[in-house]
């Protein structure tokens, strides 16, 4: 099944909580949390305590994306202030199962990250202890960019992988996602869908996540 998760990146800041009910509204299953910490990538966003009064405003699931420097320091904080999933990069831990493992003896589904530039092998030892893959489709740090077509065979290939191993892993795709590239993704086999900049400036948001979400059908090949 697909799900929709509104990237609050995009969202008016001084209204989180009217955003997410906008977006919940429509009809979106997630809402997808970008924590930057200026170190990762050069912008800072939001902490755990913005999380933590967002959680008392909407029981949408949160989808929080750890774009940190050390994600350890960040579990207990996130899955305290009501994070549903976790998912951090792969690049920035250096013990990752660890985190996985952290993440779910704090109560949370745990999720890894790919920068494009990462392989999928990266992954390889995890698959089995993860509840979803996150694989960026730009390079992250900035909502409206421009999706990288060449990230298509990389969820084919790792669709695949979780079907032949018959792992229980979401593959959830990021960055510059709009009706035309979601159903790229969706028949490559993602099936959590991040859209930021296509959701909360489309005029219309509600056909915007219907538009998105495309006839429901999911892989093709
Ligand atoms: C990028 C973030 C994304 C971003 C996506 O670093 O992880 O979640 O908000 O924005 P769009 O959908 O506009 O590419
Ligand atoms: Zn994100």
């Amino acid at each position: 099944m697909i799900k929709i998760a509104p990237s609050i990146l995009s969202a008016d800041f001084a209204h989180l909580a009217d955003e997410i009910k906008r977006v919940t509204d429509a009809g979106a299953e997630y809402i997808h949390i970008d924590v930057m910490d200026g170190t990762y990538v050069p912008n800072i966003t939001l902490g755990s305590p913005v999380v933590k009064c967002l959680r008392k405003t909407s029981k949408a699931v949160f989808d929080v994306h750890l774009m940190t420097e050390h994600p350890e320091t960040q579990i207990e904080a996130f899955a305290e202030a009501g994070a549903d999933i976790i998912t951090f990069h792969a690049e920035a831990a250096k013990h990752a199962h660890r985190v996985l493992q952290q993440i779910h003896a704090a109560g949370c589904k745990a999720g890894v990250a790919l920068n494009p530039g990462t392989p999928l092998v990266m992954l390889e030892e995890l698959l089995g202890d993860m509840d979803m893959a996150l694989i960026m489709t730009v390079n992250p740090g900035f909502g409206g960019q421009k999706f990288i077509a060449s990230m298509l065979e990389k969820i084919h290939i790792l669709y695949h992988t979780i079907e032949d191993n018959e792992f229980t892993c979401d593959i959830e795709v990021d960055g510059g996602i709009n009706p035309e590239t979601s159903k790229l993704v969706r028949e490559a086999g993602a099936n959590v869908l991040v859209a930021g900049s296509a959701i909360y400036d489309a005029p219309d948001i509600a056909e915007a996540v219907r538009a998105i979400r495309g006839d429901g059908t999911g892989h093709h090949c």
